[in-house]
């Protein structure tokens, strides 16, 4: 579509990328659910592989229904072009693989998805690439202490979960791009309604499409976007790969043959198509529709955590909360710089009583679901102490602020009155069960009382099954639920 002025984003979102069926005039990109793509002739198929003729052969390689979702998001980043692959954690792979040798090595911010950390020690870690994690990613000169000769990387989250702990994006990208290094950032749970990376410096996102994109909690993504704007040639040959001749480009460099699109190339053709992280045309075309409504539904996610996290913030049975959209917060200032349209929905609350009291209230809720999960309209709850972050020593998870009393929440787009009765119901269980623990706990001095709680949790009454949502809930929130 050609237009002077740039689309807004909502505009944007519905009808960014895509290109009319002139087969059939299907309004919407239609799902191509085929493996192959049929040549005409000898020559068109011998011009296909030698890349003269841009239509499509095999969808590992490409799909249109795939394209179109990779051409929206690539305009909604503001990035030249994007890769859509199976999952979050294949568009990390495809990202890092597309940067990354043995012997090189990545600086970190510590506070990152707990499956990306793993994948960087233990599968990188495995193939002779190293890891420093910066524990305060607002220290600069810590990032640029940790920089080496075979750094290739920098990478960090623009909004963490579950301290909800806002990057610095323009101030950790300026030290990347002082040292020649490119700045990785993952957007999953900003989305580039709430912030662009690009636009703060990045070189290259990511995202776990999983999540708020699709939105629905349906189908699993990822996608890795280009910024085009590296010069790879900058950082003392760091980057050879892509600036070396390569016997595939008949002794090219990615730089020299394709200009700003060298890494976007790469990635997608020597990586992501050899290792095959596809995504199924199906799973595109339900990110595809979640997209179409992304800002209007991250509007509302936003709104509702806020309102929860400004009541949680009035409890006493509730230490802190991890808002960075909150006054009190330390990453307020981050917050109001970078993410102006609110800081997400997913944060995190630390209750008083430790882990009795969480498990006593996680137990309690009725409408938000016990998920590992997040960026559903539904709204969810974990415990990350004894899940996503049970691997972790104790020591670890104290550094990180991940008490065993911490609660996440991913705040859907329900009604907000709802999930605050929801709350309420779960914080009076926490009091019948406990007294007054928590309200003594918050006036001494440390957060968790796990040790000094009671031995045993008496049994809670509130409904943790489908079967009590049914009396509990009108009925458009007993169906939601079952979907
Ligand atoms: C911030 C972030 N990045 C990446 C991922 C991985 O995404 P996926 O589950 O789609 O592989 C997750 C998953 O929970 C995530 O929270």
């Amino acid at each position: 579509m050609n237009t002077e002025e740039p689309f807004g984003f909502t505009t944007e979102q519905v009808h960014g990328g895509t290109i009319p069926d002139a087969g059939h005039g299907a309004r919407i990109t239609p799902i191509h659910m085929s493996s192959g793509f049929v040549f005409d002739d000898f020559d068109t198929a011998r011009d296909r592989f030698a890349g003269i003729d841009e239509g499509y052969t095999y969808t590992r390689l490409g799909n249109p229904t795939n394209a179109a979702v990779e051409r929206r998001i690539a305009l909604l980043e503001g990035g030249t072009e994007a890769i859509l692959v199976a999952s979050g954690q294949a568009a990390a792979t495809v990202a890092f693989l597309g940067l990354l040798a043995a012997g090189d090595h990545v600086v970190s911010a510590s506070s990152i998805y707990e499956g990306t950390r793993g994948l960087l020690l233990q599968n990188l870690g495995r193939l002779g690439i190293e890891v420093d994690f910066v524990d305060d990613a607002r220290d600069l000169d810590a990032w640029a202490a940790a920089v080496r000769p075979n750094t290739k990387l920098f990478f960090g989250e623009s909004i963490p979960n579950p301290k909800n702990d806002v990057l610095d994006i323009s101030g950790v990208a300026d030290v990347a791009h002082r040292a020649g290094i490119p700045l990785v950032v993952d957007n999953t749970l900003a989305t580039p309604y709430l912030v662009r990376p690009i636009e703060h410096g990045a070189d290259i996102v990511i995202h776990s499409a999983s999540k708020f994109l699709t939105g629905h909690g349906s189908a699993l993504g990822g996608v890795v976007v280009d910024s085009g704007r590296f010069d790879w040639t900058t950082g003392g040959g760091r980057f050879a790969h892509l600036t070396g001749p390569d016997r595939g480009l008949g002794g090219a460099s990615y730089v020299a043959r394709f200009g700003p699109q060298a890494f976007a190339v790469f990635a997608r053709d020597v990586i992501s198509s050899r290792i095959g992280p596809t995504p199924s045309p199906v799973n595109a075309f339900l990110i595809q529709q979640g997209i179409e409504t992304l800002s209007l539904r991250v509007e509302r996610h936003s709104a509702n955590a806020l309102a929860i996290a400004s009541w949680l913030e009035q409890q006493p049975e509730v230490t802190s909360v991890d808002h960075a959209g909150l006054a009190s917060s330390p990453f307020h200032d981050l917050a109001e710089r970078y993410l102006p349209r609110g800081a997400g929905s997913v944060f995190a609350f630390t209750l008083a009583g430790g882990e009795p009291a969480a498990r006593c209230f996680i137990d309690a809720v009725q409408l938000f679901s016990r998920m590992t999960h997040l960026g559903d309209v539904r709204s969810l709850i974990l415990h990350p102490a004894s899940t996503t972050h049970a691997q972790r020593t104790p020591e670890q998870r104290a550094a990180a602020g991940i008490h065993d009393g911490l609660i996440r929440l991913s705040v859907g787009i329900e009604d907000a009155p709802d999930l605050l009765r929801d709350l309420e119901r779960a914080l009076a269980a926490v009091r019948n069960a406990f007294g007054d623990t928590g309200r003594e706990a918050r006036r001494g001095p440390a957060t968790d009382h796990t040790a000094g709680g009671p031995a045993a949790v008496p049994p809670v009454t509130a409904s943790s099954g489908t079967a009590s949502l049914r009396h509990a809930l009108p009925e458009q929130h007993v169906i939601s639920e079952e979907i």
